[in-house]
């Protein structure tokens, strides 16, 4: 596979591309299937329905790669959470974790039971896809899903948890080694579900200073690579910890494919940790509403990384009222000027 390859550091024939949430809102395919299921949450348990709207993209779009559809909260879900989706203000848990009994009602092998309609959906997806289409597996990295955990929806300040980080380190560091060990075995039975590839989405790692995120979440991040690594070397992973361009030359970890943020100069990026990592991204976002825009910005980032240890994608997710012209174009583009 060439997403494989370039994954690994490969010369592969062109630039491979995905795009992070490339399953969504902004195809009319996909609300359609939505609809029919119900609800976001109810359409991440039907295996069926689930496995149509990752393959989506890759037949609409062209992309390389497809992501298994899911979220990375229906981990703490199935962990025992309630957990509710708001429209228009997105995921909310109604019980936050407040205390050690909220902790202890949460349970390990009820979670990595209870998630089998991921597994099966992997299943179904992989039996679809043309063998060439990689599938990416995912999940949230333990900060941030504790971080969701604890606050209960998204948060500007970060208040709660950051509170208990500051006043009482060894309980935080409770709740994250139990959603680590969770995310193993997750992640593990994803692997022997079928996905080729795994991407550690850790979307608040910005939020921490210096120290607090090597110690609070890069360490979890790390050692779940290590598992992982050490079980299936064949299986490439990727991590995405969003906002840490300032501490890029000091990370390092058992992973092969470094998530760059849309916020990183991609030359910074190159310097500070492309010749150790093959490197993913980093196209601004908001860029996909315009041609002109699309036009510069893939020309921005291919001068830099020549078809070389680079794997294209946006810096974040696409956004919903991108048009589907656009993101074709996109891709199209790639294709074209990464080509040998
Ligand atoms: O990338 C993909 O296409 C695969 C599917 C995927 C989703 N969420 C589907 C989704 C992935 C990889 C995620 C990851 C995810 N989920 C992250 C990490 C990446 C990031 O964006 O930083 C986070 C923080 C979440 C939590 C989450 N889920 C939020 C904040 C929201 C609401 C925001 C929004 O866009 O509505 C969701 C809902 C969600 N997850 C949707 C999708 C397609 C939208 C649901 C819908 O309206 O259909």
């Amino acid at each position: 596979m060439v997403f494989v390859d370039a994954c690994f550091g490969k010369k592969t024939p062109y630039t491979p591309i995905w795009m992070m949430r490339q399953a969504g809102r902004y195809l009319s395919e996909y609300m359609k299937v939505r609809q029919k299921a119900g609800s976001f949450l109810a359409l991440c348990k039907l295996p069926e329905l689930a496995a149509e709207v990752t393959i989506q993209p890759v037949e609409i779009l062209g992309v390389d790669a497809a992501i298994l559809f899911s979220d990375i909260l229906v981990v703490p879900l199935e962990m025992g959470m309630e957990l509710e989706f708001v429209k228009g203000e997105g995921p909310y848990f109604p019980k936050p974790i407040a205390c050690e009994d909220d902790l202890a009602t949460l349970d390990i092998k009820r979670a990595y039971e209870n998630l089998k309609y991921v597994y099966e959906s992997i299943k179904i997806i992989r039996s679809k896809l043309q063998p060439e289409t990689a599938l990416i597996g995912f999940c949230g990295a333990p900060w941030t899903l504790v971080t969701y955990m604890i606050e209960g929806s998204g948060t500007k300040t970060y208040a709660k948890v950051k509170k208990l980080l500051y006043s009482n380190p060894a309980f935080l560091h409770k709740i994250l080694a139990k959603v680590t060990e969770v995310l193993k075995l997750y992640m593990e039975e994803q692997i022997k579900s079928g996905v080729n590839a795994v991407q550690i989405f850790d979307s608040w790692a910005g939020a921490l200073e210096k120290s607090a995120f090597f110690e609070f979440s890069w360490r979890y991040i790390k050692e779940l690579c290590s598992h992982l690594k050490a079980k299936y070397p064949h299986i490439p992973i990727i991590v995405f910890p969003k906002g840490v361009s300032g501490y890029l030359d000091e990370i390092n970890g058992d992973f092969d494919v470094f998530g760059v943020d849309w916020s990183t100069p991609i030359e910074s990026a190159k310097e500070k940790i492309g010749s150790r990592y093959v490197l993913q991204g980093n196209m601004e976002p908001s860029r996909l509403y315009n041609k002109k825009a699309i036009d510069a910005g893939v020309e921005h980032i291919v001068n830099i990384m020549q078809n070389n240890r680079h794997i294209f994608n946006l810096g974040h997710g696409i956004l919903p009222d991108v048009s589907v012209e656009n993101a074709k174009y996109f891709i199209n583009l790639v294709h074209e000027k990464t080509k040998i």
